[in-house]
């Protein structure tokens, strides 16, 4: 099956790349939240992000600067926002991108189910949710698939395409032709907490953590090292803040929660993430950003 329309479900720290991610590759897609002001964040991020990409192609004499406007306005004009599933009737394939709670997911896998064609794909960008649980709100579990990007998804090139107990062979495929036509790397997973590339950076980011709940060492300095050494662009701290530190914290409980103490939860993001402080998008979390 060809994607010729794609949907994404929730326009935050993910979801805008996701869209800008889809639509690079002319695919027209639907960029869906549950208020028009999130949906205008979504759609400024895909705008940033196109005009960071097309602007270093335009520095490199690529590209002329009126090409590269003319990418930007075939790129930008492929993605639709909505508040509502009035567009979702003919899409192929939709990524849902919501918090990481169970009952929203499932509430917006049972909306999914009723507003799409029967052909379409649901997948979940879940980062550790159970895939077969989360395609028991629907009566096509063998289209409901994992399609987990990585941020920044405008980036990041893996996609980890993740098996529920009734996905089908043939939805497993889709998928991973779908991530190769949005020049992503899908990698095929089992339904494990973490998968494979959260168990991994989770572990590492686990001593980090532990020792500077156990040291009280300032995050900026663990940073600042980690960031010199250029095994890794930027330091866990700030990672965690701009990936979204709710986020972070949901995956790490999961993964204590899978694993026992070889993974552990950070008491300073705990403690944040209770005051409301998620990092980037919130405003504060390790480290204040200009909003
Ligand atoms: N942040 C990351 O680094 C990262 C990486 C990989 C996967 N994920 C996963 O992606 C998903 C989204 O994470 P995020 O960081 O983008 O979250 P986020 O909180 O930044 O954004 C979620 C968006 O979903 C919207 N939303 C909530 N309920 C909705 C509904 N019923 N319908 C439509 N939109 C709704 C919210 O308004 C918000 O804009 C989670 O499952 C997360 O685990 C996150």
């Amino acid at each position: 099956m060809f994607v010729f329309k794609a949907a994404v479900v929730g326009a935050g720290t993910m979801g805008g790349e996701i869209a800008q991610a889809v639509a690079a590759a002319g695919i027209p897609v639907v960029l869906k939240d549950v208020e028009q002001r999130f949906v205008d964040q979504g759609l400024e991020k895909a705008r940033e992000v196109t005009g960071g990409q097309l602007g270093r192609l335009v520095a490199k004499e690529k590209l002329t600067q009126e090409q590269a406007d003319a990418q930007a306005q075939a790129l930008l004009g492929a993605i639709t926002g909505a508040t509502d599933y009035d567009a979702f009737g003919d899409v192929d394939f939709v990524i849902e991108a919501v918090p990481e709670r169970m009952e929203i997911k499932h509430a917006v896998f049972a909306e999914l189910d009723a507003c799409t064609p029967g052909h379409a794909i649901l997948a979940s960008n879940t980062s550790g949710l159970s895939i077969s649980e989360i395609a028991d709100a629907t009566q096509r579990p063998d289209k409901v698939v994992g399609f987990h990007f990585f941020w920044p998804a405008s980036i990041m090139r893996l996609i980890e395409v993740i098996e529920g107990e009734l996905t089908s062979p043939e939805t497993l495929q889709v998928a991973a032709n779908f991530a190769q036509e949005i020049r992503k790397t899908p990698v095929r997973c089992g339904e494990v907490p973490g998968f494979v590339v959260n168990r991994i950076l989770m572990s590492t980011a686990a001593e980090v953590w532990r020792f500077q709940d156990e040291s009280g060492t300032p995050v900026q300095e663990i940073d600042r090292v980690i960031a010199e050494s250029k095994v890794v662009p930027m330091g866990p701290f700030f990672l965690a803040d701009m990936s979204g530190l709710d986020t972070g914290l949901k995956v790490a409980e999961q993964m204590v929660e899978a694993y026992g103490d070889r993974f552990y939860v950070h008491q300073g993001m705990q403690r944040l993430v209770a005051e409301g402080h998620l990092g980037q998008k919130s405003g504060k979390g390790f480290y204040e950003h200009g909003r």
